[in-house]
């Protein structure tokens, strides 16, 4: 897996999320989620695409319905798809973590049960910590 792949990939889901969701503190959440996944796979042959897409992406079904927002994202990630055909074998197992990335979900596989932990860890990034300290001085 080419490290530009990796790049465009970050570039088409990023540019997917700007379009859709103006919304800086999942912005911030998304970015921090790619990260800790990319921690975590490091040295390993999982592929870094699905979680790089699957980042970007699991959340925005909250602009919709927030209680049902893993459902919902699945909608915006078939959009997804459908502007960006090239990622479409990617499609189950970014599905798989969407759909299985909320405490109560079940995951199945190294991909979802790593996405799962990874929308935690992304809570104790310094990036994120930052972002709430200052978001809560504004207030
Ligand atoms: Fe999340």
């Amino acid at each position: 897996m080419s490290l530009s792949k990796q790049v465009k990939a970050e570039q088409d889901a990023k540019n997917f999320f700007e379009s859709e969701w103006h919304d800086e503190k999942h912005r911030v959440h998304c970015e921090c989620v790619v990260t800790a996944c990319l921690g975590m796979i490091q040295n390993t042959t999982l592929e870094p695409v699905v979680f790089i897409l699957a980042g970007w992406l699991h959340d925005m079904g909250k602009m919709i319905d927030k209680e049902n927002h893993h459902q919902e994202s699945i909608k915006f990630t078939k959009r997804f798809i459908e502007q960006y055909p090239e990622y479409k074998d990617y499609l189950g197992l970014i599905e798989d973590c969407i759909l299985h990335h909320r405490s109560t979900g079940v995951p199945s596989n190294e991909y979802s049960r790593i996405f799962q932990l990874a929308d935690k860890v992304a809570l104790s990034n310094h990036k994120w910590i930052e972002y709430k300290g200052q978001n809560q001085k504004r207030k």
